[in-house]
């Protein structure tokens, strides 16, 4: 299927492929995750790592460029406590996110994650839930605020928040800054410009409150872009009467249920051929 977007790209060139992203992340990151945590679990007011160029400087101006050819009908308009910020989840007219996604979500990714974040079992979101493009413009803000704590479909709780910015040449007097504040919203602690290549990554808190409260103040041919990743926890229990097994290759006839041999576990040698 080619979309919109992918014809766009291709007249120019290829797209930068996941494990591109993968590769240009890792090369910069990879072996770092120590140090990484340390700045991670120290960094007020709580848990948080803001990192520059985080992704190839060529990805992020494709994902600029792609976010203005995915036609309107994609994107949905957030406007809770006067904020206004559009959304846009759906990635069918999207080729350059879904290598994105593809790669932030995938296993060395996650596990990378897992260990800056000291979180164990962590999920990516497929659904995308409150994720994905958000894209603001002059006047617009995103009023302090606290997040939502449960994605009802995938069941699971909150545990991080990441998001890239992509806007080339982002000046600091358009605002639009990603603030921190304190437990008790009074003030801002800390802030970090949306430049392009920008990442940020949150441990989510009950009273971690954020946004970017001031109007952008950009030029009217100029947007506010990036896009925004949930990762999650579950608490599923397993069921007491239906303990985790391992496959089960057995059947026992008289009792009519399957079952196993211990001694049939293990890996073997591969076959030669
Ligand atoms: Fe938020």
């Amino acid at each position: 299927m080619e979309t919109l977007g992918q014809k766009h790209l291709d007249r120019e060139r290829r797209m930068i492929r996941d494990t591109e992203i993968l590769e240009y992340i890792f090369s910069k990151y990879k072996d770092k995750e120590r140090d990484l945590n340390e700045q991670y679990r120290y960094t007020p007011p709580y848990p948080t790592l803001a990192l520059d160029d985080f992704i190839p400087e060529q990805l992020s101006k494709d994902l600029y460029e792609e976010s203005k050819t995915i036609p309107k009908e994609y994107w949905t308009a957030f406007t809770r406590a006067n904020s206004y910020m559009e959304e846009c989840k759906d990635l069918t007219e999207a080729p350059v996110a879904r290598q994105l996604v593809s790669a932030f979500h995938s296993r060395e990714f996650m596990q990378w994650l897992s260990k800056i974040a000291d979180v164990q079992h962590l999920l990516p979101d497929p659904y995308l839930v409150g994720a994905g493009y958000m894209k603001s413009f002059k006047g617009d803000s995103l009023k302090i605020h606290t997040d939502f704590n449960w994605n009802e479909e995938c069941q699971t709780h909150r545990a991080l928040s990441l998001i890239l910015y992509f806007t080339p040449d982002w000046k600091p007097e358009w605002h639009g800054d990603l603030q921190f504040w304190d437990f008790e919203k009074k003030r801002k602690v800390v802030s970090y410009p949306p430049k392009m290549g920008n990442m940020v990554l949150w441990k989510y808190h009950k009273r971690g409150f954020h946004g970017h409260p001031n109007p952008i103040d950009c030029p009217e041919d100029k947007f506010r872009v990036g896009f925004r990743f949930f990762y999650y926890i579950s608490d599923s229990k397993h069921d007491w009467r239906d303990p985790p097994h391992k496959s089960l290759y057995w059947y026992d006839k008289e009792k009519n249920q399957p079952y196993h041999i211990d001694a049939e576990y293990g890996h073997k040698k591969l076959k030669d051929n």
